[in-house]
């Protein structure tokens, strides 16, 4: 197992697949890539290098994962790397149609990103009319038996606050979790400063109608989890803006251009693309111990007319 130099275990890999989206989301600066993409062999080589070096987590992110049309066979190939857990974070788009062959390919847990129930908020903020194909995913990938599914929410003032009790009213007959996002700040639009809206202001209006009460969270999860009395599912927010979690990071991120970033917030990455080219297993291992290495201890403190972004999120994949 990898230990970082602040004595944090590194065991999750995320791994985006692609820098294609079909969604323009308004917070993601999205450059409409079409740079190259990791062949299935190469996702097989990399995968199995991280497993033996002690990850025991992987997110298979993009982009949007699902835009390739190979995502059973990658699922497949990851899971053969005996990693604990396989799990994906989709915009569910075209979730309906796949559901239920990701889940026989071996994937463990699905998060789906869904910033509004109302049709024509959600088409303002992906200007993509989707909604239907999305909730049915939803639907779909519950039935199937991905349990529980999760449903990723950024918080954005004036635009989702009325969103937010009735997605957390979703939890109240399905087991599943509902987490709010911190809305954070990325390169190239102005979004942050006009749209951020605190976990706590969330939990002021939730509280304007129910009781949320504390719940227990795993280990290395970056959410704080409530229950609200009575109801199946949970609700949880990522406070990466108010409240960073750096200290228990346990994470690398993994581009589709092979660059390994140490931190969400790096400008600074290590290129894995000769050590993929040439099937080289030592090299890769020795990069990724490397990346390791340079992890920072935490960012800098993000606030309102910041200098801490995120340069590409969409190559990142959050
Ligand atoms: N701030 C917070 N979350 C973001 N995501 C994308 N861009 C941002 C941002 N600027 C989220 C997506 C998705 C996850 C992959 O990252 O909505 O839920
Ligand atoms: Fe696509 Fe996700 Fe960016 Fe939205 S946030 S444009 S779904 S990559």
């Amino acid at each position: 197992m990898l230990k970082d130099n602040f004595g944090r275990e590194i065991t999750y890999l995320r791994f985006s697949i692609t820098q294609r989206c079909n969604f323009r989301c308004v917070y993601c600066h999205s450059y409409n890539n079409m740079s190259s993409e990791p062949s299935l062999d190469d996702i097989s080589f990399i995968v199995n290098v991280f497993s033996s070096l002690g990850f025991k987590k992987i997110r298979i992110t993009g982009g949007e994962p699902l835009v390739r049309n190979d995502i059973v066979d990658i699922v497949r190939v990851v899971k053969q790397a005996k990693f604990d857990e396989v799990v994906m974070t989709t915009n569910g788009y075209r979730l309906h149609q796949v559901a239920r062959d990701l889940k026989a390919a071996g994937l463990d847990r699905i998060n789906i990103s869904i910033d509004s129930l109302n049709r024509s908020t959600f088409l303002s903020i992906t200007s993509l009319d989707k909604f239907d194909d999305v909730y049915k995913g939803l639907l779909e990938a519950i039935s199937v038996g991905f349990n529980p599914v999760k449903i990723n929410t950024v918080l954005l003032r004036g635009i989702n606050e009325s969103d937010i009790l009735p997605l957390v009213e979703m939890t109240k007959d399905n087991n599943l979790i509902v987490r709010f996002i911190e809305l954070m700040p990325v390169k190239g639009n102005s979004f942050f400063d006009e749209h951020f809206l605190s976990y706590r202001d969330a939990i002021k209006i939730i509280e304007s109608k129910y009781k949320l009460e504390k719940h227990p969270t795993p280990w290395h999860e970056v959410a704080s989890y409530y229950k609200i009395n009575g109801f199946k599912g949970l609700i949880g927010f990522i406070t990466s803006v108010s409240q960073h979690f750096c200290g228990s990071c346990n994470r690398l991120r993994l581009t589709s251009t092979f660059k390994i970033f140490p931190c969400l917030f790096s400008s600074e990455y290590v290129s894995i693309k000769d050590a993929v080219l040439y099937r080289d297993e030592k090299l890769l291992k020795d990069l990724i111990m490397e990346s390791v290495n340079i992890k920072p201890p935490a960012h800098g403190e993000i606030k309102i007319g910041t200098k801490e972004f995120i340069e590409n999120m969409q190559e990142l994949g959050g």
